[in-house]
């Protein structure tokens, strides 16, 4: 069981891995019981017999059960794209490669093909939980929501809102059509989930990034938010690419900077999800931090575009809350696997260009990031900045079973358990995660599961 504690500021991020543990799950996909021990045993007949009328899964030595992971970032309507457009940098990439695949969905059946194969291929990669964008068009995100419902995978859905600098195919006709839209998908989403009593998939409010918005649509969208009770989550881009934050200054000559013009339009909150954040300014750390904004760390994509990359440890030191994003098709790769991958590379990177006689202050600030702080951003992380980390992103009573079977086994067989004998079962187990971290990939997820329910994974397929 991997557990990653509940983070506190001040102390590394860390988590627990035992070597036997039995977890009850409710009928209704909740932890009830968690009997977990930090040595092999065998469990007592008692609680054995608990497991009598339920569905029992034993896992042998070389499985593990993990939280699932959490895709704080992707674009759905990219995946035809994937891997298409090395060359470029973010606002040619946008024109030349991914508004012109984005038009292909004013046809919902196209749409419907398309997200089929998106949704089924995200969670067989281990992802339960997805902050989705679709394109501009209502009637396609409807689809993708239908989908995504079927597939029993837990979702954030939202419909791109674009009403400036965007091709004529792509272009919303006013503000007022673009908040009618969502409006109407955040009704739609919301009837869906109250007439199956199920509460996985969410609307989320999609301004694609203040570029693509006029400051008219932007307030509209920020009331809009506001309007609902709860409040609706909201996700954007900030400060990707250097090209990108002038432009934002030319369109918002007023604004002192790219976070300070969603703040000013009140679409900054504890709800608002802003992936990349590669260039901020210290004023913006403080802002974001302050406004209680998570961040979606998209590496993948920082590279690939060659956007920068973003100081992670930095965040983590000001208290932001921060999980991974795949960012298809800026990111080539739909996997949490490879962004946690990229996050460790990322930071390796950052922590090459500090100067070694410069002394380390406390903190993770251009360190390396541990295993620990990269299990994190992909579970627990990804849970807070969804808003979810009561429920999901950890093993703990009361949370969703959310869950990934994962089955680890080297080319020269099964190097047999614990080799070192019991002192080094702890070790072995860190060791048999890091590795499926670091060099596994959807054949070794074999069971995915969402509050309880087996909804994918590599036993699943035929
Ligand atoms: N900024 C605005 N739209 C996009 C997008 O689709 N992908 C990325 N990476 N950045 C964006
Ligand atoms: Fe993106």
């Amino acid at each position: 069981v991997i557990n990653p504690q509940e983070r506190n500021p001040r102390e590394p991020i860390s988590y627990k891995v035992y070597p036997a543990c039995l977890i009850i799950v409710s009928p209704v996909g909740q932890i009830v019981d968690m009997i977990a021990q930090s040595d092999i045993v065998d469990f007592q007949e008692k609680e054995r017999e608990r497991c009598d009328e339920a569905v029992t899964v034993i896992l042998s030595s070389d499985e593990f059960l993990m939280p699932g992971f959490i895709d704080t970032h992707t674009h759905a309507p990219q995946f035809p794209n994937l891997g298409i457009g090395q060359e470029y940098q973010l606002l040619d990439w946008l024109k030349d490669v991914t508004y012109p695949m984005e038009a292909n969905f004013a046809d919902p059946d196209f749409a419907e093909r398309t997200y089929r194969s998106v949704v089924r291929r995200i969670i067989d990669f281990g992802t339960t939980t997805c902050c989705y964008y679709g394109t501009v068009h209502l009637d396609a995100t409807k689809r993708l929501v239908d989908i995504v419902r079927d597939s029993g995978q837990r979702a954030f859905i939202g419909k791109c809102n674009m009403d400036r600098e965007v091709p004529e195919d792509n272009l919303e006709p006013s503000a007022n059509d673009s908040i009618q839209a969502t409006e109407q998908l955040i009704d739609y989403i919301q009837n869906l989930t109250q007439a199956s009593d199920s509460l996985l998939i969410h609307p989320i409010i999609t301004p694609r990034f203040a570029i693509s918005c006029t400051p008219e649509l932007l307030r509209g969208l920020s009331d809009l938010a506001e309007a609902y009770n709860p409040t609706l989550h909201i996700q954007t881009h900030i400060s990707e690419n250097l090209d990108e934050v002038a432009r934002m200054g030319e369109l918002f000559p007023g604004n002192t900077s790219y976070a300070d013009v969603y703040d000013s339009f009140g679409l900054l909150g504890r709800k608002t999800i802003l992936a990349h954040a590669v260039h901020l300014g210290d004023d913006e750390i403080d802002i974001i931090a302050k406004k209680e904004a998570g961040i979606s760390h998209c590496p993948t994509s920082n590279f690939n575009l060659t956007s920068g990359v973003a100081p992670v440890g930095k965040y983590l030191d000001a208290g932001i809350k921060i999980g991974l994003g795949t960012d298809v098709s800026g990111g080539f790769n739909p996997s949490i696997l490879n962004a946690i991958r990229h996050a460790s590379i990322a930071s390796k990177v950052i922590s090459l260009q500090h100067n070694p006689s410069d002394p380390l202050k406390p903190g993770y600030n251009n360190r390396k990031l541990s295993v620990a702080t990269l299990l994190y951003l992909a579970t627990l992380g990804g849970a807070q900045v969804c808003g979810l980390e009561d429920d999901i992103g950890s093993f703990a009573l009361g949370k969703s079973f959310d869950a990934l079977m994962v089955k680890v086994s080297s080319e020269a067989g099964n190097p047999g358990l614990y080799p070192g004998g019991k002192e080094d079962v702890d070790k072995y187990l860190r060791g048999m995660l890091e590795r499926f971290l670091f060099c596994g990939d959807d054949r070794n997820i074999s069971r995915v599961y969402v509050q309880g329910k087996l909804i994918g994974g590599n036993d699943c397929i035929e």
